[in-house]
């Protein structure tokens, strides 16, 4: 038996690139699917449904089955409606893929604020709402005794977890996300509900149209049957998330791509400096320098995944 057979599944921003290939994997693996997509260019701007019913269109020819909801997430009252469309359509709900996202990125102090509203009303507020709709459904199933062991697995970025210069809008989003998915997995797991989140790294127009940075490693193109950015590395590991075998598996972040799983964490401490009593300035400035900031490790640089990936 197929791994999702049974299971109902809604992918955001499914209608192109990573939630394309996520939608398509998940009907592969026997889930129905919502292909929810507004259509927008990457900076969020028009709407165009011909993609998100190509989607639908592949997963039908193969067999699969799928509904398209054309609904923004940014809106609170339409992702009730994109939960609304899975229980409507296929009679349940079990797992919810947060990828929808759009990109405009500017120096900080050049970032307009409608910019910066309107990544964080896709990435944030989206993963908020169309979250807590499901949680809420998902609350009420576990306590009428249904167990659908549900699944929300949350779209970051490195660039959130690493940081990037020309995002503080995108990257405030994305360690959002990354800490509202550990949020809801404690909130949620009690619930019998599993949540986490991914990190990916694929050639989209997210990369390479949008994304001068990633655009030189992301666009090329590669010879032979390895295309380590091909958007289809990141579904399988989507796909595995969303099942019932993976329900030991709560509030973690993974890096995905290039035929690669990374576990990542996030804020630890790795060194200190202590005192019993009051630490004076003079005290901070000595001690700082010669104790506590040579222990700490090297940032890490958004690019340097490259000179991990096996080309
Ligand atoms: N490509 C990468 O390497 C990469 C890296 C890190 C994170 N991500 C994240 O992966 C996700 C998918 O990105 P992608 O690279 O496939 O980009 P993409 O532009 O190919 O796909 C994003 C989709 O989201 C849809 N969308 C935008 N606003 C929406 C809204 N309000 N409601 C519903 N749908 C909406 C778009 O129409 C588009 O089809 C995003 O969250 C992105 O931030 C991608």
């Amino acid at each position: 038996m197929a791994i999702l057979e049974g299971r109902v599944a809604i992918v955001t921003g499914a209608g192109r690139g990573i939630g394309k290939e996520e939608a398509i994997e998940l009907a592969r693996n026997g889930a129905k699917v919502v292909i929810n997509d507004v259509g927008a260019h990457f900076d969020g701007t028009g709407a165009d449904h011909t993609p998100s019913q190509q989607v639908a269109d592949e997963i039908k020819a193969f067999g699969g089955e799928a509904v398209v909801n054309y609904e923004s997430v940014s809106d609170f009252a339409g992702a009730k409606r994109i939960i609304e469309c899975a229980l409507d359509t296929f009679g349940e709900l079990h797992i919810v893929v947060n990828n929808a996202g759009i990109l405009r990125d500017r120096m900080i102090f050049n970032m307009a604020e409608e910019d910066f509203d309107a990544v964080i009303n896709v990435h944030l507020k989206g993963t908020f709402n169309v979250s807590r709709h499901a949680c809420a459904y998902f609350r009420e199933a576990n306590k009428a005794g249904k167990d659908l062991q549900p699944r929300i697995i949350n779209t970051a970025s490195d660039a959130g977890l690493l940081g990037n210069p020309g995002q503080a809008n995108y990257g405030a989003a994305k360690a959002g996300i990354a800490t509202m998915s550990i949020v809801i997995d404690m909130e949620m797991s009690r619930y019998g509900v599993a949540c986490n989140c991914i990190a990916p790294l694929a050639r989209t127009r997210l990369t390479v149209d949008a994304t001068p940075s990633t655009a030189a490693i992301m666009g090329q193109t590669f010879e032979g049957d390895f295309d380590p950015f091909h958007p289809k590395h990141i579904a399988p590991l989507v796909a595995y998330l969303g099942s019932v075998e993976a329900g030991s598996i709560h509030g973690q972040v993974f890096r995905v791509g290039a035929g690669t799983v990374w576990g990542m964490q996030g804020w630890h401490s790795v060194a200190k400096i202590s005192k019993k009593g009051f630490l004076t300035v003079e005290e901070l400035s000595k001690r700082m320098q010669e104790e506590l900031l040579p222990k700490l490790p090297p940032k890490e640089e958004i690019t340097a995944v490259f000179t991990e990936i096996q080309f």
